[in-house]
């Protein structure tokens, strides 16, 4: 997949490989609040999921990451699972600009629905999906879904499940964000 250069800023946006896993990984120890996956977790997500995952880079360092999946059970779902931006590249729009691009791709041609799970105290996650669900002028429906005690034993707050939807891609195609 060709790497896409996106405005004037230097941002480079493309597709992982097998061996971005690690950087992935180190990124994401300093991207609190976010779960810290295993070192191999976000290697497999770069080799086998790579086609729904993006890397973001300034000046060859890797500044920002989204993991994602096409739902097996629903293929017009499109399940964002982790977003990191690195602290000094926050505000520049970096995780919008992953997020048009990675719909853009033709793998996501179908996709007709964006699906995330945002804890309520993650302010700038609900302000990212919001924000992006405003600019695709698609409707955003948070339910409770993952329950503290029904599924995390107390250990973890509550997952919202965030549904963002129906959108045509077509429209992140058209805005040429397309790699
Ligand atoms: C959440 C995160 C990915 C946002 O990355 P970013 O590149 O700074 O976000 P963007 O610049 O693309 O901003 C997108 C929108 O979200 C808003 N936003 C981003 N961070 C915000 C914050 N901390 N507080 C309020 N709004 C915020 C922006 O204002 C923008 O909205 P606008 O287009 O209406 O102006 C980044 O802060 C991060 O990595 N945080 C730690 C990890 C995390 O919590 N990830 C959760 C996402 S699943």
């Amino acid at each position: 997949m060709a790497t896409h250069h996106d405005m004037d800023d230097g941002l480079s946006l493309r597709a992982p490989v097998s061996e971005d896993g690690s950087d992935v990984w180190q990124l994401i120890q300093k991207s609190g609040p976010l779960d810290k996956n295993s070192m191999y977790c976000n290697m497999l997500q770069c080799d086998q999921f790579g086609d729904t995952c993006v890397i973001a880079e300034l000046e060859g360092e890797i500044v920002g990451w989204v993991s994602a999946f096409i739902e097996p059970s629903d293929t017009e779902s499109l399940f964002i699972w982790q977003v990191a931006v690195d602290s000094k590249a926050r505000g520049m729009g970096v995780a919008r600009r992953m997020l048009e691009h990675l719909l853009a791709r033709e793998v996501c041609a179908g996709v007709t629905r964006l699906r995330t799970t945002i804890t309520a105290d993650n302010e700038a996650s609900w302000a990212l999906f919001n924000s992006f669900a405003d600019r695709m002028d698609a409707e955003l429906k948070p339910e409770p879904h993952y329950g503290r005690e029904t599924h995390f034993e107390g250990r973890h707050a509550t997952e919202y499940m965030v549904t963002i939807g129906e959108f045509d891609t077509s429209e992140v195609r058209d805005q040429g964000v397309a790699s």
